[in-house]
């Protein structure tokens, strides 16, 4: 018997809606096959009704509103890729309540409101699939919700901006400066609709609330996470962090310490031996540390269009083989089981430990060392390396690094503050965050 195919509703045919059009026509047979039964997309709503004419040549119907997607008693699957969490947030409550099962890529939607929506798929018994919300085509979702069960998630640390990662490759490799980089971005369909989403720390912030919620058995909790971008960065700053055998990358890093849940994205200095110093341009890459399993690596194109879509349409076939399935036995939205999900608290930002880079504009004079050191050791902080560089002729100020060994925020904080207030010290300090995540 062959089973009618499922019906997809796709709501958004821009970068990613393109894509998993092209993507799921392309590889029809082997999807098909796969599944179990045919996948196709039988409605396209898009404000450019125009456009997504022109994209699906008259195979599927196209409409504006996407209230008539999310209603419609022919389809079965809606997929949202409109972004945001104004409309979207509607129209993917609109289909739940339908009784819809719902693919999403909206991280910015699941960070601040997944935790309402999952409880009202739970209601509905549908599921809510978003592989391509976090890493594009990389399965991380699967690989922390399934492929790792076993283990005690100890920590994860990640590349999950490629717009950020781009912007960062291209400063360093060709001395290029962050706007002209920046457009580059954009020109290719990498950065979000608000690109200070991206270079702000936002748009990574988003991604971890949702592996942090998978990791540790935690609701989401966006509002806790302490987010820093890259916009301050500077080539000075790459370039010592080179010269003292690091790279600098905007990471999002999620951990289990015995206190709690640190959650925090920023730029961070990580030794240039390590695998991910070495992910380049728009690729994404996820460690993931687990007991049992030690770190393992996840590797790929975390934005475009079909590699985004690969995601997408690996949902559409996971919603697929499962629609038959019972609601209770079927993979648990957030990897733990919704009546367990632990209390565990995210801590504040001062109270988490790490090591840095810190770079200091001072005078040229006797005892300026001296007085920076003593700030440090009156608060326990202990130098691990540091460089001065030699003053050019004439110059009367110079550049200080110094790498701390760890340290707790708010005491570097307060060093910090305590430096900027040296006479001896011209300028603010730089503090760059460093893990060796080994
Ligand atoms: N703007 C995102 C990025 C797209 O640059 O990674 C994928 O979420």
């Amino acid at each position: 018997m062959t089973m009618r195919p499922i019906n997809v509703g796709l709501l958004g045919i821009g970068t990613v809606g393109g894509g998993t059009w092209t993507v799921l026509n392309r590889n029809r047979e082997e999807i098909q096959r796969r599944a179990g039964r045919e996948i196709r997309i039988a409605m396209v709503a898009d404000q450019d009704v125009a456009k997504a004419e022109r994209i699906t040549g008259g195979a599927a119907t196209v409409v504006a509103d996407a209230r008539e997607v999310v209603g419609h008693p022919d389809i079965d699957i809606v997929v949202e890729l409109i972004g945001g969490y104004g409309i979207a947030k509607e129209l993917v409550l609109a289909a739940i309540a339908s009784g819809k099962h719902v693919v999403t890529a909206n991280k910015a939607l699941l960070a601040l409101h997944g935790n309402e929506i999952f409880a009202a798929a739970r209601d509905r018994d549908v599921m809510v699939a978003f592989e391509a919300a976090v890493g594009g085509g990389i399965p991380i979702i699967k690989a922390v919700r399934e492929g790792l069960t076993a283990n005690r998630i100890e920590w994860i640390a990640g590349i999950i901006n490629g717009t950020s990662n781009f912007i960062l490759s291209e400063m360093r490799a060709k001395g290029l400066a962050f706007a002209t980089v920046l457009k580059e971005a954009q020109a290719r369909g990498y950065a979000e609709a608000d690109p200070t989403f991206d270079i702000e720390g936002i748009d990574a912030a988003h991604k971890l609330t949702i592996l942090s919620a998978l990791a540790f058995g935690i609701p989401m909790q966006f509002e806790k996470a302490y987010t820093e971008g890259i916009a301050k960065l500077t080539q000075e700053d790459i370039r010592y962090a080179e010269q003292l055998g690091y790279r600098i990358k905007l990471l999002g890093i999620t951990k289990r310490t015995p206190a709690g849940i640190e959650l925090r994205v920023h730029p961070t200095l990580i030794p240039m031996r390590r695998l991910i110093a070495n992910v380049e341009g728009v690729m994404n890459a996820i460690l993931v540390k687990g007991d049992a399993v030690g770190a393992t690596m996840y590797y790929g194109a975390g934005a475009g269009a079909e590699p985004t879509a690969s995601a997408v349409v690996a949902d559409l076939v996971d919603v697929t083989r499962l629609l038959t399935a019972d609601p209770e036995h079927r993979v648990p939205h957030l990897a733990f089981q919704p009546d367990r999900l632990a209390a565990t608290p995210v801590l504040p930002m001062g109270e988490v430990v790490t090591s840095c880079y810190l770079r200091m504009r001072v005078l040229d004079r006797p005892g300026v060392l001296a007085d920076i050191t003593r700030v440090l050791a009156d608060r326990s902080i202990s130098i691990e390396a540091m460089i001065q560089r030699e003053p050019s002729e004439g110059e009367e100020q110079v550049d200080l690094i110094m790498l701390t060994h760890e340290a707790r925020e708010k005491d570097v904080d307060a060093a910090i503050a305590a430096i900027e207030k040296l006479p001896v010290v011209t300028a603010k300090v730089t503090r760059i965050r460093m893990e060796s995540l080994d």
